[in-house]
């Protein structure tokens, strides 16, 4: 063997993964078990105090799930991972590890609107605010910056508009205030987009959409960057105060560069309980091993169709980064040159009616709620999943009536263009 690091594919499919000890099965077993024996007293005591890694009770930790996080932490560049219940779990854990009742986070306008919701809303029952950001105006988030501030939020491709984000110069905002920044890197995947080689410190996905890949399984991940100083930084207290839970062990300097990773798994995981199920993660883990074939046929699909769609009379406008007449292009051609993904928007000329009347008269793309399937898949996000914001709040995601956003599935795109066609003549 040389020192030469193995590559992205062979990572996808073997990074974490070892043939099982005690059968030789090749694929990673499904460990469905709750818990786990101990070797003796002794042994148990030191899991318990965090002395020594091992299993416990799969809430916790599961081997399958453990493979899933290895390979995850791998494909990203990051340091450990933690693998949740879903997306949501996933950026939840984030925060819980980041923030203290009275605590603040900025945050990207642009992100799935799911996302928003849990920030204007929910998060308000634990005392956390959200201060709104332009995505595309990294003085804007800066702006936004208090002494109550602990974070800096956005997509690394934003959903559902198509938008890429600059990430460098988030982060540059995030190193001069000396907080961390956390991706959302669900759009893109670390196939095309790998958030710490730009300045990110943590890494958020939702598994259920491109890691899986295929319409199966809901999933959360957390990458840890190692790159955040948390050791001696008191605002931080998860990772850098002594922990009353474990005889006053310091997370961060126990810990070190997976400091964080660790206070998401035994304070936030271990306490607040959205474990992923190792189905769920053997599922994942499967998809994640064609990741790269798949995103790069999603995106190579998606700019056909885009292209397709740009010149059709029917329709407004298409939001592609992928496009070379998109606004978005320059930054695609920086941060995503494997290509643009496979979720778009366009704008149809007929308005808010025209969006509902299409996607009752497709036929091969399925109207749902969900993006990053091997099949294509469409939504109108103003009647569906932005429905609860605010006209101004639409508008400013991305999701306005005239919207329609697809994700562009593995399928010969000259049927996905049929489809099109035919559902907008119609
Ligand atoms: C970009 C993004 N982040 C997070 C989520 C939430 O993920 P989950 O549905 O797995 O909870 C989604 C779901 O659509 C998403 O698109």
């Amino acid at each position: 063997m040389t020192d030469r690091l193995p590559g992205f594919n062979t990572l996808a499919i073997h990074a974490g993964a070892a043939p099982d000890a005690s059968t030789g099965a090749r694929a990673t077993p499904i460990y469905q078990t709750t818990s786990f024996v101990f070797d003796d007293v002794d042994h148990a005591a030191s899991l318990f105090g965090l002395q020594a890694f091992g299993n416990i009770y799969s809430r916790i930790t599961n081997p399958t799930n453990a493979v899933l996080e290895e390979r995850i932490a791998a494909l990203e560049g990051g340091t450990a991972a933690l693998a949740v219940a879903s997306g949501h779990a996933a950026e939840f854990l984030t925060m819980h590890a980041l923030m203290q009742p009275g605590d603040e986070f900025v945050a990207s306008n642009k992100l799935y609107g799911g996302s928003i919701n849990q920030f204007n809303h929910s998060y308000k029952n634990f005392g956390w605010s959200v201060a709104w950001a332009d995505n595309d105006d990294p003085a804007s988030f800066e702006a936004a910056i208090t002494p109550r501030t602990k974070a800096i939020f956005c997509e690394s491709i934003a959903n559902p508009g198509g938008v890429i984000t600059d990430i460098k110069a988030l982060s540059e905002v995030a190193k001069k205030h000396n907080i961390p920044l956390v991706v959302d890197n669900t759009m893109a995947t670390p196939y095309l987009i790998r958030p710490f080689e730009h300045g990110a410190d943590i890494v958020v996905h939702s598994a259920t959409k491109f890691l899986g890949g295929h319409g199966n399984s809901i999933g959360g991940l957390i990458v840890d960057g190692g790159s955040f100083q948390w050791a001696g930084d008191a605002r931080y207290p998860m990772m850098s105060q002594p922990r009353p839970e474990y005889s006053g062990m310091v997370l961060a300097e126990t810990f070190g560069n997976f400091g964080f990773a660790i206070a998401c798994r035994v304070l936030g995981l271990r306490d607040l309980g959205p474990s992923l199920s190792p189905f769920n993660a053997f599922l994942i883990l499967n998809g994640i091993e064609t990741l790269p074939l798949r995103m790069q046929r999603h995106s190579d699909n998606a700019l056909v169709v885009a292209k397709h769609l740009a010149q059709h009379e029917a329709v407004a406008w298409v939001s592609y980064p992928g496009l070379e007449t998109d606004r978005y292009h320059a930054l695609a051609k920086r941060y995503t040159p494997n290509g643009a993904g496979a979720v778009f928007t366009f704008g149809l000329k007929g308005g808010y009616e025209a969006g509902v009347k299409l996607v009752s008269n497709l036929q091969l793309f399925s109207h749902l709620a969900n993006i990053g399937d091997t099949r294509s898949l469409v939504i109108h996000p103003a009647s569906t999943t932005h429905r609860q914001l605010t006209d101004a709040q639409k508008s400013a995601a991305g999701a306005g009536p005239e919207v329609v956003r697809l994700s562009i599935g593995l399928e010969d795109p000259a049927d996905l263009i049929e489809d099109l066609d035919g559902a907008l003549r119609a």
